[in-house]
């Protein structure tokens, strides 16, 4: 495993980690959760993404209890959780979804404390941005919640450029905690906003990134080349939002042809499209997510194909995606 500085902050991340968002309480249990907790630590993997919304919380149930079962040092792991759009779905929903308001996030912080069953949560997101609430007070939470110790590092996910840099010129300013790292997708299929529009954020402010989705949430596997398989995400309830993405005649015709550039490396397809997130430097850790162990030990086999992405290998990825890419 190789590690990473979580953007300017001192923390190291390994490259590769492990999230929960599908997988926890829908496919993984805690038994199988811990299985894969398990073999993630024992391949180096130390970092371990959650959010508040994921099975509207028991996502965070599931890992605190597998991580309880586990018995871990504190030390030898960093957590996420992330809040905007809170667990109510029904009745007045007033100051309890899609915000950023100082109410919501502090009760958001301790909900998710409770659920994971910890003392304090190593990284904490806003988990979209939020018009409605001025950054000042969000900046204002999300400091408090570390001066509490109730988290020791936040961000932002899927936050516009100039919206993250307002938020840390306003901590610089009150010499608050300032925000370390954004959560962004990053993969062969979704390249523009690392790439682009965060350009100028990595050296002005050391944005760390946690990017999430590096197989477009299992089309860079090849799985959706004939169709959607019963057993996959995009055969799951409630992701049909997924289904015209990891059903795309172009992009799937694409990832034929990475399969030729990966067995020419040795590697699978898979694994080439992880390898290539994280052979950009700016990434910090790339998220990945599995819903069987097998897949996480192949998803995990990635870091040996990063040092073999030659500029050549990358100029033949570009050639056959770089058009698809938004
Ligand atoms: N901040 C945000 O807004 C945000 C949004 C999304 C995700 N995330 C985070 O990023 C993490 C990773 O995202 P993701 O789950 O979308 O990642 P992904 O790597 O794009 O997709 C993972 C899914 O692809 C399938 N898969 C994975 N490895 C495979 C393999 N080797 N062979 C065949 N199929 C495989 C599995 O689904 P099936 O087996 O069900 O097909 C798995 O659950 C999430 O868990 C979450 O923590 C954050």
């Amino acid at each position: 495993m190789q590690y990473r500085r979580l953007g300017r902050s001192g923390l190291q991340v390994s490259v590769l980690s492990l999230g929960s968002w599908v997988t926890y309480h829908n496919q993984v249990d805690v038994a199988a959760a811990k299985e894969m907790l398990a073999a993630a630590m024992d391949a180096g993997v130390n970092f371990f993404d959650n959010a508040e919304v994921y099975a509207l919380g028991k996502s965070e149930t599931v890992m605190g209890e597998a991580i309880k079962a586990l018995n871990w040092p504190r030390l030898s792991y960093v957590v996420s959780s992330k809040f905007f759009w809170g667990l109510a779905r029904e009745g007045n929903t007033i100051n309890r979804r899609d915000t950023l308001n100082r109410k919501y996030l502090m009760q958001a912080m301790d909900g998710s404390l409770q659920r994971m069953g910890l003392d304090f949560i190593d990284l904490v997101y806003c988990h979209r941005p939020d018009p409605q609430t001025p950054i000042e007070e969000t900046v204002w939470a999300m400091s408090d919640m570390i001066t509490q110790g109730k988290a020791l590092y936040w961000g932002t996910s899927e936050w516009p450029a100039a919206d993250i840099r307002a938020a840390w010129e306003i901590a610089e300013r009150h010499h608050l905690h300032k925000p370390v790292m954004e959560q962004p997708q990053y993969n062969l299929f979704c390249r523009k906003r690392v790439e682009v529009e965060y350009a100028r954020l990595y050296e002005d402010i050391g944005l760390g990134l946690t990017t999430w989705s590096p197989l477009a949430s299992g089309l860079l596997t090849g799985k959706y080349r004939d169709g959607v398989p019963q057993d996959s995400r995009g055969a799951v309830k409630g992701m049909d939002f997924l289904l015209k993405g990891l059903t795309d005649e172009a992009k799937n015709a694409a990832v034929a042809q990475l399969a030729a550039v990966a067995g020419d490396l040795g590697c699978t397809v898979g694994q080439l499209a992880i390898a290539w997130t994280a052979h950009n430097p700016r990434v910090s850790t790339v998220i990945t997510g599995a819903s069987r162990l097998e897949q996480l030990k192949d998803n995990l086999g990635a870091v040996d194909t990063i040092a073999k992405l030659t500029p050549q290998v990358l100029a033949k990825i570009n050639e056959v995606t770089v058009a698809l890419a938004e």
